[in-house]
């Protein structure tokens, strides 16, 4: 006889309620949703179409088979701590950064985790831009914390104000999460606000997390990473080698913190977390940080072209799009024609065999728009541009359709 979880329900232990409603990320539930779909131009996942580096990939194999197969130290391998702070300088010119200041995750995404089990108690706040990733509102759901959605606004080119940051904030906040280039809107931090960002999270004394995991993704120079500004001991800066080497799948990343206590205790978290990070990802790591970086020109110089061609399609329909300047995702505003873009999207899956995200996944602020990635080989990602526009019934396509 076999037994369902629910046949339990309401007679065993309970589950812990905040955490099991918490709110799962609506591109998870598309990205389930499509692969059930069949044949649809994927253009939901945020993860490069292009493999890994063979130099990389024949890196892991290499240390595996001498051996790299145990518990490593949990901050990471010295090598790659090594070879991190000496991109982090030379980079993202963070001149101070040394190895000991650098802590190897498990991709950004538990980078980030761990860096807010170590900064924010249950109870307290962090602000979270709106649209932002979904994951900033569920770390902070995990954690018994209050994520307080602070807006982006388009009038604003997007970027994050120290106006909204006022407004979402209240004294229970603790910090706040900036993205940049962000996801989903492929906007870029500019250097004034940046400096002013850093410099009212220090007075209001504020932890302030950089999510900088798309940061050789930038398509416009000058964007600083925030841990590199004047006055910076606050900043705590996640990054990842997944979108810069297409390594969604090994799962490397790590947290940067000029204060050595934040790094220490984010240190001891990755022990109950996950002990240390795979052994032979690092030694792919390595690899990637250390061979030759031509191959990430040549994949931002594919999403750049693919960026220019997908933004004159719709803009020839006169539909709002946002030009990405990093990152790869197309933000489209469709509210004009279909202010439910969830609904929308459903029927762009059913009807136009086209998966993208909804907008509203990333926040109330995203309603009525639809996040496109650019990660996907060209002729199908236009294909895909034009199954939308098709089903929007814009009107060039009206009239070259006759
Ligand atoms: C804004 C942002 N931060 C962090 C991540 C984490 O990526 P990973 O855990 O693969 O490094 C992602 C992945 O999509 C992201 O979009």
């Amino acid at each position: 006889m076999t037994t369902s979880a629910s046949t339990f329900r309401g007679r065993g232990p309970e589950l812990v309620e905040g955490r099991a409603h918490m709110a799962r990320s609506g591109i998870r539930a598309f990205m389930d949703l499509a692969w059930s779909a069949g044949e649809v131009i994927h253009l939901e996942v945020g993860e490069p179409n292009f493999p890994t580096p063979p130099h990389v990939v024949e890196a892991a194999h290499r240390a595996a088979q001498e051996g790299w197969t145990k518990y490593v130290a949990n901050a990471g391998v010295p090598a790659l701590r090594a070879a991190i702070a000496e991109k982090l300088r030379s980079r993202n010119r963070i001149t101070g950064a040394a190895p000991e200041d650098v802590v190897v995750t498990a991709g950004g995404a538990e980078g980030l985790y761990a860096s807010l089990l170590a900064i924010v108690e249950a109870g307290q706040g962090v602000l979270v831009p709106d649209p932002g990733w979904p994951n900033f509102r569920m770390i902070a759901t995990v954690l018994g914390a209050q994520a307080q959605p602070y807006r982006l606004r388009p009038e604003d080119g997007f970027q994050p104000s120290l106006d909204e940051f006022e407004r979402a904030a209240t004294p229970a906040t603790r910090a706040v999460i900036v993205n940049s280039p962000s996801n989903p809107l492929g906007t870029v931090l500019e250097r004034d606000r940046a400096e002013a960002i850093v410099e009212w999270a220090a007075r209001r004394k504020l932890w302030l997390v950089s999510d900088e995991c798309y940061d050789e993704l930038a398509y416009v120079p000058g964007s600083p990473s925030l841990a590199s500004l004047a006055d910076a001991a606050h900043v705590v800066s996640c990054f990842s080698f997944s979108k810069t080497y297409a390594m969604t799948g090994w799962r490397v990343g790590y947290v940067y913190a000029a204060r050595s206590d934040l790094i220490e205790l984010v240190t001891k978290l990755q022990e109950p977390i996950l002990a240390c990070v795979n052994a032979p990802a690092q030694a792919a790591a390595i690899a990637a940080l250390s061979g030759p970086q031509e191959v990430v020109a040549e994949m931002r110089d594919a999403y750049r072209r693919r960026r220019d061609a997908a933004v004159s399609l719709f803009r020839a329909d006169g539909v709002p799009v946002v030009q990405p300047a990093g990152a790869f995702y197309l933000w489209v505003d469709v509210s004009e024609w279909r202010p439910d873009d969830w609904t929308f999207a459903e029927e762009l899956l059913s009807e136009g065999r086209v998966a993208v995200a909804p907008g509203s996944a990333f926040g109330a602020a995203g309603a009525g728009c639809l996040r496109i990635s650019l990660a996907t080989e060209e002729s199908a990602l236009l294909e895909g541009c034009e199954r939308i526009l098709a089903q929007l019934g814009t009107p060039a396509l009206r009239r070259s359709r006759g």
